[in-house]
């Protein structure tokens, strides 16, 4: 007599899952039963996951669907908590979360300061950094790729390229996880956490910091992002107070363990595919290749979400006005609809394009600086570590359910070059 079939899991112990900590090493296979099973109906949310990749594609561009997450219908404010005398600049919604026209404005007017010359130009300095990193861990026996470079690099980039002095960016390695940590609101759940008041304290003292900075560079520019942003205008147009503040918050969140983990995904994915390792250590100019395919196989963003501005159907689920869609990328990025065997961490695979700096309107601001250090980072490990392997595997990961990436990655060696 054969066993009776185990009853298929429902939306909402899947997603129990998705969000597991003791998943979060390796959530693909639940992504993999997502996408088989099509959109998954999280009623208690109401929610809907989306996994395939056309869907998440076609969904990311669909106007009925907005970034303003807080139309979604069971969205909490934590505003009411907020002190009284806290900054204004609070309440100003950055313009990831903003649908246009107002993301529109917003977007035109940063995209104007931070160009594709603001990384061009900083790139020797980031690469003196990376080197200096790496120096200041040459006397250990084990590097970690995650305390000794990719924590400290994206956080001490973005806060030189915007102008902040350089005593003060250990305040901005504080702020930035706790609030990396709050925008993760899945991990938040996950926890069932009281976290959201410590994320309240970094977030208002970061806004004051940066509210003194703005008035600082008001009256003495410099040549930086602050006082680019500061100076932008179009059409008569220009950034509020309270906009200046909000999106350079943006750009620190956004920038920092993003970045970080695409370096620690990008080193975890060669050391364990030592056919790759040797093909890129013999010719680093595969080092884009290796991030491209990194970004698909194992991303830094896991998924996004949105909310729904009017009811509608997607891939046969009834989502109703205000209903959340999360959409997964990374269960989008081994779509075998999109791509040949796509567990197979392949960089030489032809790479038909991925979601993971996002398409269309929200497209991601900094894929560029982000690309520019992690390239800078492998290729200075790549060439200074002697015969690195990795000291634990699985490594330990961080809790976030988006942002995806181990919170610690030592490598043990034979030296540093
Ligand atoms: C948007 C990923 C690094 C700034 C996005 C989105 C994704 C993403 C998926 C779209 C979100 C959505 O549509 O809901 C990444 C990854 C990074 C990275 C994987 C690193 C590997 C950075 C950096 C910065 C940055 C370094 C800036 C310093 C932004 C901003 C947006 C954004 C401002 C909002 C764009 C908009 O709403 O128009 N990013 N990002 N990101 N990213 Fe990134």
């Amino acid at each position: 007599m054969s066993a009776p079939s185990q009853p298929a899991a429902t939306g909402a112990e899947l997603f129990a899952r998705l969000i597991d900590p003791a998943r979060r090493h390796d959530p693909y296979p639940v992504y993999a039963e997502i996408r088989r099973r099509g959109p998954l109906w999280i009623e208690h949310m109401p929610a809907v996951a989306v996994g395939s990749y056309h869907d998440c594609e076609a969904l990311m561009r669909d106007p009925r669907l907005s970034a303003e997450r807080w139309r979604y219908a069971g969205a909490t404010s934590n505003h009411e908590r907020l002190p009284i005398d806290a900054p204004t600049s609070l309440w100003q919604p950055s313009f990831l979360s903003l649908d246009p026209p107002d993301h529109t404005r917003l977007r035109r007017l940063v995209t104007k300061a931070f160009t594709v010359h603001t990384v061009t130009r900083l790139e020797p300095a980031i690469a003196d950094l990376v080197d200096r990193l790496v120096d200041e861990a040459a006397d250990r026996d084990t590097f970690d790729v995650i305390a000794d470079l990719a924590y400290p690099l994206p956080v001490t980039v973005i806060c030189r390229m915007l102008g902040v002095p350089a005593a003060d960016e250990h305040l901005f390695h504080r702020w930035s996880s706790q609030l990396a940590r709050f925008v993760d609101g899945l991990a938040l759940a996950a926890a069932g956490s009281d976290d959201k008041f410590d994320w309240m304290s970094g977030t208002i003292e970061m806004h004051r910091y940066i509210e003194d900075l703005v008035a600082l560079r008001r009256v003495d520019p410099r040549d930086d992002l602050v006082s680019d942003l500061i100076a932008i205008e179009d059409a008569g147009d220009v950034l509020t107070a309270d906009e200046l503040v909000s999106t350079i918050v943006l750009l620190l969140v956004t920038g920092h363990e993003t970045t970080m983990n695409l370096i620690g995904n990008c080193v975890l994915a060669l050391l364990r595919h030592p056919e790759h390792l040797a093909a890129v250590r013999a010719d680093p100019t595969l080092v884009p290749a290796v991030i491209e395919e990194t970004v698909r196989y194992d991303p830094p963003v896991h998924l996004s979400a949105r909310v729904a501005k009017e009811a509608m159907d997607i891939g046969g689920t009834a989502v109703p006005e205000g209903g959340l869609v999360f959409l997964l990328l990374a269960a989008a990025h081994r779509d075998p609809a999109m791509y040949p065997d796509p567990d197979r961490f392949d960089p030489t695979r032809a790479q038909p394009g991925h979601l993971g700096f996002g398409v269309g309107i929200h497209y991601c601001v900094g894929a560029a600086l982000a690309k520019t250090q992690t390239r800078l980072a492998l290729t200075s490990l790549l060439r200074r570590l002697v015969d690195p392997v990795l000291a634990q595997d699985p490594p330990p990961y961080r809790e976030h359910v988006n942002l995806h990436g181990p919170s610690a990655l030592p490598l043990a060696h034979k030296g540093i070059r």
